[in-house]
């Protein structure tokens, strides 16, 4: 880090909180269209806004935005489609604003509901209106971002913003599944946060069994910003970027710039240093070197192969990626809601494999094996996390063959010094006890 980066209003530098995260916003972004910069004076009180469902489906479309949870799933569509089946069932729809980050490499989330907590509510409050819906909720499992968000609600219902009467601020449990949508669902219609297997979709029978939309928090906040400026502006993009020489910054960047550009804004200079990038986080790619030269809107679309996810961008400069994705099949593994047999038996399965393969163990027919994993047991969870296990190998065996072949013939220096079978994973974002605002 070359110390001339940013924090949200200008610089980056060591949290207030003495946490190692720094939160980061792009030179020049547009405060109109920021979601953590700006003067928060000007852009914190917009006038009170009601819509309907067509208005802010007509500038969530024009503006191209995606769910930022991880699949990117057009909002418009969701909206409509909620809409549509509770109109023809006769039944009020149920809006849910999905706070919970079990992705361990992301902090995005807990950042903007701790210091903009407003926001997502807005956007929570102006789809429940839109849809009339009579209930909604905030699930949330991180103690801090629930208490900012319960203290914002009380604010934001006052000055009217949307529909905000319904809503339950709802303490989520933690863990990897416990935020894929079904779990969420499942949990607030009081059951476990477990997964199901999909149909039913939640937005023909989500919670209680009503037309249910569940969106991600930096979802909700750009839609917000999106009708409070009249759709003058693309969204921007949070992300959490996660080195392993214990760096971590979450960064507002505009949908324009390139990877490469914010590696190098964050001093990290793909020319100059020889290293991996994995995106997406555990539920992500090693991505294919051109990749860099490709921008957020780009990776956003899902058009190409590697995409944004939930936008986290791990760097691995030290660790060898075979021990890096290693660490994330221990972690799937730990984290899996133990439901379906080829995801509890299959992610351990995997992960044996890449541990002998760390450590010079692995034959030519083990990593036939493990090809044929990545590529057979997909789609056959109720969740993606076996599918996030598969991505994760499958990049791995086709975007590094060269470097897991060496491996074949002898052990990494670089993977014999990490712990085999890591008890917790090192790519964690650390999360202070408290957060004050920068002035
Ligand atoms: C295993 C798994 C875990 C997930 N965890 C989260 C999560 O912690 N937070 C989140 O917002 N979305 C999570 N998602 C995505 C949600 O299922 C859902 O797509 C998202 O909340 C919808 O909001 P969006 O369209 O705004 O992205 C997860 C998905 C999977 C498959
Ligand atoms: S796919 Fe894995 S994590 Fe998802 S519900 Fe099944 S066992 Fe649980």
């Amino acid at each position: 880090m070359d110390g001339t980066t940013l924090d949200r209003w200008g610089r980056v530098e060591p949290h207030p909180a003495g946490a190692e995260l720094r939160v980061g916003v792009w030179p020049g972004i547009d405060p109109a269209a920021s979601l953590l910069g700006g003067d928060r004076r000007r852009v914190a009180r917009p006038a009170p806004v009601t819509t309907d469902v067509e208005r802010l489906a007509g500038l969530a479309e024009a503006a191209q935005l995606r769910g930022r949870g991880g699949a990117g799933f057009p909002f418009a569509v969701k909206l409509r489609t909620v809409d549509q089946h509770a109109r023809t069932s006769g039944r009020s729809a149920v809006a849910v604003l999905n706070g919970e980050e079990g992705e361990p490499a992301s902090a995005k989330d807990r950042v903007l509901m701790t210091l903009r907590p407003e926001l997502a509510l807005r956007g929570l409050g102006l789809v429940a209106g839109a849809l009339g819906a009579e209930r909604s909720f905030a699930y949330v499992s991180d103690r801090l971002a629930r208490e900012r968000l319960t203290t914002a609600a009380l604010a934001t219902a006052a000055a009217g913003h949307g529909d905000l009467a319904g809503l339950h601020v709802v303490d989520a449990p933690a863990g990897y599944v416990s935020g894929e949508e079904s779990a969420v669902v499942r949990a607030l219609s009081g059951g476990p946060a477990k997964p199901t297997h999909k149909p039913p979709r939640a937005f023909e029978a989500g919670v209680d069994g009503l037309p249910t939309l569940v969106s991600n928090v930096e979802t909700l906040a750009h839609l917000a910003r999106l009708v409070e400026d009249g759709g003058r502006h693309t969204p921007s993009v949070l992300l959490t970027l996660v080195g392993d020489r214990g760096d971590r910054a979450v960064v507002e960047v505009p949908d324009s710039v390139t990877l490469r550009e914010v590696l190098i804004w964050q001093g990290i200079d793909p020319a100059r240093h020889r290293y991996d990038v994995l995106l997406g986080g555990f539920f992500g790619r090693l991505i294919k070197p051109r990749t860099l030269w490709r921008t957020m809107r780009d990776l956003a679309s899902r058009q190409y192969a590697d995409t944004l996810g939930c936008g986290v961008v791990l760097v691995l400069h030290d660790t060898c990626p075979v021990t890096a994705v290693a660490e994330i099949l221990h972690h799937l593994d730990l984290q899996n809601a133990q439901q379906c047999g080829p995801c509890f038996k299959g992610i351990p399965s995997m992960a044996g494999v890449v541990d002998d393969l760390a450590h010079g163990r692995a034959g030519r027919e083990d990593l036939v094996r493990l090809a044929g994993w990545g590529t057979g047991l997909r789609g056959r969870g109720a969740c993606g996390t076996l599918d996030a296990a598969c991505g994760v190998v499958t990049s791995l065996l086709e975007r590094r063959g060269e470097l897991v072949a060496r491996h074949l013939t002898r052990p990494c220096r670089r993977c014999a010094e990490h712990p085999e079978r890591p008890p917790a994973t090192s790519f964690a974002v650390p999360w202070p006890a408290d957060i004050k605002e920068q002035t």
